[in-house]
């Protein structure tokens, strides 16, 4: 059975017709079981109240391990519920000891919350450098050339969210564990659209949002610590919530929890919970390598299209291994931008990026709307 013939899939996304949604880099549409479960906590918000609370805490601890299943997490205590991926990366960042002359290596084609964060260290005498990735040789080698006796860290995110360059993670870490230094992931362009493990890169921190490629809400992001590099981040926000004993309310001694919770400083974002954990069990349900073939092939389609039109130049690399969800590329005999502006106008939701248009399509998205979005790219004229 192929996967579009799958129930599932088919019940599950109910976007209006005329709408081709290819930016699950950007901010992406919710699950219909995502929609009913939000609908249905409102509703008991409003007439009950918190009269189900225990099992509000029991969704919580559900979405705790199917993010452990999701990046293959050791144990959901290594997982903390952050607000975002810049706060779990600023956790990162204001909790490490810095020296002053210690460096950071990451690379040039970050988002900005991958780079801002470092750079704020400055203050403190941390040098930020920044990897040229289209250097020759690999991204990687890129990244290791920067590398000296007072590098502390390896900043980068696993899929470059302009570009769409997929890093070798794996290489990094090993590069990092035999020297001594800290692997910390941006991964909010992989986590819902590849498979990712967290072991087997050897990363001690991974952060992502689950509002793209986990169709979830805004604003509740993972934020995985080795519990090596967690006792090594000082503490910057306290409350009722990240104490070991929490609940214990009578209790005046309190240590930080051991677990990553002792990253979570007060009430949880409970809805976002239920929301993203009903968007997880539909990524669980279809199964990591489904969703991954289904990401590929649908890049590997739009690649093929944009090769084969000589005016488009594709910006993301097709090399294997090296690409994931994001498809970027331009019309050379047209401004990008009003292409862009005329893709949305016609309704397929895209994102302006490196000078041309980014097209993320996740696993469900249909070869029909591909093609009804390559062909509106051919008809524009300026
Ligand atoms: C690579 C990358 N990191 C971080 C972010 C921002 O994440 P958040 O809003 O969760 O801080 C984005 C958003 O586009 C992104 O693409």
């Amino acid at each position: 059975m192929s996967l579009m013939d799958n129930d599932i899939i088919r019940n599950e996304f109910n976007l209006q017709t005329d709408l081709i949604h290819l930016n699950h880099a950007g901010v992406s549409p919710w699950p219909v079981r995502t929609l009913h479960v939000v609908q249905a906590f409102a509703e008991e918000n409003a007439v009950m109240g918190s009269s189900r609370y225990p099992e509000w805490l029991n969704v919580e601890t559900t979405l705790r391990r199917q993010l452990q299943k999701i990046i293959n997490a050791p144990t959901i205590d290594d997982i903390a519920l952050l607000k975002n991926t810049s706060e779990a990366l600023s956790v990162v960042a204001y909790g490490l000891d810095w020296s002053k002359g210690d460096n950071i290596v990451s690379s040039d084609q970050e988002f900005p919350s991958n780079r801002i964060v470092w750079e704020s260290l400055s203050e403190k005498g941390v040098e930020f450098r920044e990897a040229d990735l289209t250097m020759a040789g690999s991204p990687e080698d890129s990244l290791f050339s920067l590398v000296d006796d007072n590098t502390r860290m390896i900043t980068v995110s696993s899929v470059q969210f302009s570009t769409g360059l997929k890093m070798d993670l794996e290489r990094i870490g090993k590069f990092c564990k035999d020297r001594g230094l800290l692997f910390c992931v941006d991964a909010i362009q992989s986590v819902g659209a590849l498979h990712f493990d967290v072991q087997n890169i050897n990363a001690d921190f991974v952060m992502a949002d689950g509002h793209k490629w986990m169709l979830g809400p805004e604003g509740l992001a993972l934020f995985y610590c080795h519990p090596d590099a967690r006792d090594r981040l000082k503490l910057h926000q306290y409350g009722w919530h990240m104490v070991e004993t929490v609940g214990d309310f009578d209790r005046r001694e309190w240590t930080a929890a051991n677990s990553a919770r002792r990253f979570e400083c007060g009430s949880p974002n409970i809805l976002g919970i239920h929301a993203l954990s009903a968007s997880l069990s539909l990524f669980l349900e279809v199964g990591m390598d489904t969703v991954e073939r289904e990401v590929l092939k649908r890049s590997e389609y739009l690649f093929d299209r944009i090769k084969s039109s000589p005016e488009l130049e594709l910006i993301t690399s097709h090399e294997s291994g090296r690409y994931a969800g994001i498809v970027t590329f331009k019309r050379n005999d047209v401004d990008n931008v009003a292409l862009y502006e005329y893709l949305m106008k016609n309704r397929v939701l895209c994102a302006p990026r490196s000078g041309g248009v980014r097209f993320s399509p996740h696993f469900y998205t249909s070869y029909e709307q591909l093609d009804a979005a390559m062909d509106l790219v051919m008809k524009f004229v300026p």
